[in-house]
This record gives structure tokens, C-alpha cells and sequence, in this order.
């Protein structure tokens, strides 16, 4: 059945219970009232229940079988299990070589070069998530534009974490981001800002759980392998740190969740399909290597 069962994971990407997806049907009335399914934009369907999710892609026929079922009254364990698969479908469309989990940052210059990108995307939360809340208070959705506003408070700031580091690493910070900005980056605020102006702007918050919930992904251990390669007694990854699993901001991603799983079905709908969009979001990387970096990076040195 299917071309592909995937196996199942819970939010935190682990695989702890082996099923197929074939009792998850609808033939079966204990499962569905359990289950959640959503289809994604490239026919995958993300099936969660509040332990763990699968992903499964019928060939045409068996299709049929599934339609899209969510929750009338979510939760946020539902809500992390269906998101968590969103997220990893949308990773999926994309080769594991220069996804967005891998951060083996080899040098001082590629690590430079990151923190061009994570300006861009940090500095760009508050003002978006402003005009979005702007746009849904006009649309009389006072309660989560105030959460927009919050967040975007809390972010406020983090677009200085990037340059401060950038200054701790010897480059005029101010000019170095005003003229490199990494197309992936680029291509991730593009879509939030997207979204913010779309018919719906809360599914800026897909966007929003993709990015907090990849940078749980950066451990302690990958901290320290960045502090290896740039000269002792310098701090310059204080905007890792704060965007890590061991960071102050690791506890967005269970408020968001929260929030979302009070939203009605087709506002969680609307955030799945924009976390799977913003996880499948992929530009090749216009990172030129060291050697040629170190040329332009030569430019911004003091
Ligand atoms: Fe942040
Ligand atoms: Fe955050």
C-alpha cells in the first residue's frame, strides 16, 4: 500500500513505536477520533495522534482512503505531533546535503558568513510580526495580534546578538550585513513577510515554529565546536547561544505550540501548510567557499 511509510516520530524527532499507517483510517472510529490528517502541498500526508506522527504518501488509488481530519478541539500535544510532521515533510523535499539541520560549520569564514544570514532573518521578526498583528487587530483578531506583538517584542534585539558577534570577530558589522546577505535567508524572509501580507496572516506563525524549533536543534556540542574555531578569549556566539537548545529562547517554541492549539481548524491548517512551505524552503547556497570569502570578508575587516 503506499510508495512510501515513513516511520513514526514524535515531536522531538525520535521513533519510538512502530505501526503503519493502515489501521489509522477512518474504517477505524477509535483512531480517528485520536488522529489528525493533513495533507501537504507535495501529497504527503502528515498523521499524528499526541505521541508521535507519521508521514505516508499513497499511490493514487489508496489515496481515497484518506481525507483531511483535524481535531475540533486540538491540544498542544496534538499540535506538536502534527506540526513536528509538517516540518519534517517539508524537510524531506529537499536532500539531507545543505538542509537547514546541518550547521557543520567548518571555519571561522563559514561561520561569518551564517551570521550575515541569521542578521537578516532576526532582524526582520519584530517589524513583521508588527504589521501582521496591525493587519489582524484591523480584522478584529485582538487576541493574537496581541500575541504577535509579544513576540515581537521578545525578539526585539536579537538582530544586535548577530552584530555584536560579528563586531567580537574583528568585521564593521553595520556594512558587512548591508552588503552580504545569504540567499537563503533572504528567500526565508521573503516568505515570512509573504505570509504577513497574505489573507491569513497567521500562518506567519509556521514560519515562526520553523525557525524556533530548527534551532533546537543546536546543541551545546554545537556551540562548542563554533567557539573552537574562533580565537580563544572571544565571544562571538552569543547569538547561537540565545537561538539553541540550551538558549533563552527554547521555550518560544512550547508557547507557540500552545497558542496554536487553541486556533481552530482551519487557522492550524493554514499554519501546517506554511510550516511544511517554510521547511521546504530551499535556496542553493551562495556561500563562495573560504578562500573567495576571505576576500570579501578582507573588505569589512578592521
Ligand atoms: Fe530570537
Ligand atoms: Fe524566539
Amino acid at each position: 500500500m503506499g510508495d512510501s511509510i515513513l516511520n513514526p516520530m514524535d515531536g522531538a524527532i525520535t521513533a519510538p513505536i512502530q505501526r503503519t499507517p493502515d489501521d489509522l483510517s477512518e474504517a477505524d472510529p477509535r483512531s480517528y477520533q485520536e488522529t489528525e490528517n493533513l495533507e501537504m502541498p507535495d501529497g504527503t500526508w502528515v498523521i499524528s495522534d499526541d505521541s508521535k506522527f507519521w508521514l505516508y504518501r499513497p499511490d493514487f488509488l489508496c489515496s481515497l482512503l484518506y481525507s483531511r481530519h483535524l481535531l475540533e478541539r486540538s491540544s498542544p500535544a496534538h499540535t506538536r505531533q502534527l506540526l513536528a510532521g509538517a516540518l519534517t515533510a517539508g524537510g524531506r523535499t529537499h536532500t539531507r546535503e545543505g538542509s537547514a539541520v546541518e550547521i557543520r560549520l567548518r571555519s571561522r569564514e563559514s561561520y561569518i558568513h551564517r551570521l550575515a544570514g541569521t542578521y537578516q532573518t532576526t532582524h526582520a521578526t519584530p517589524e513583521v510580526m508588527r504589521d501582521a498583528a496591525e493587519r489582524l487587530r484591523a480584522a478584529g483578531n485582538v487576541r493574537i495580534a496581541d500575541h504577535f506583538l509579544h513576540v515581537a517584542d521578545e525578539e526585539t534585539g536579537h538582530d544586535r546578538l548577530a552584530l555584536k558577534d560579528l563586531e567580537a570577530l574583528g568585521v564593521r558589522a553595520a556594512e558587512f550585513v548591508r552588503d552580504v546577505r545569504p540567499a537563503g535567508s533572504i528567500a526565508l524572509v521573503q516568505l515570512f513577510k509573504g505570509y504577513a501580507r497574505s489573507d491569513n496572516p497567521i500562518a506567519v506563525l509556521g514560519y515562526v515554529y520553523v525557525l524556533e524549533r530548527m534551532a533546537l536543534f543546536q546543541t551545546q556540542a554545537m556551540i562548542d565546536a563554533i567557539e573552537a574555531i574562533i580565537p580563544r578569549g572571544i565571544m562571538a556566539t552569543r547569538c547561537l547561544r540565545v537561538h539553541s537548545a540550551v538558549g533563552t529562547d527554547a521555550r518560544h517554541v512550547s508557547e507557540s505550540i500552545e497558542v496554536i492549539s487553541q486556533l481552530d481548524d482551519e487557522d492550524r491548517i493554514s499554519i501546517a501548510r506554511a510550516v511544511f512551505e517554510t521547511a521546504a524552503c530551499r535556496t542553493p547556497t551562495d556561500y563562495p567557499g573560504d578562500a573567495a570569502f576571505r576576500d570579501v570578508l578582507s573588505r569589512y575587516e578592521n
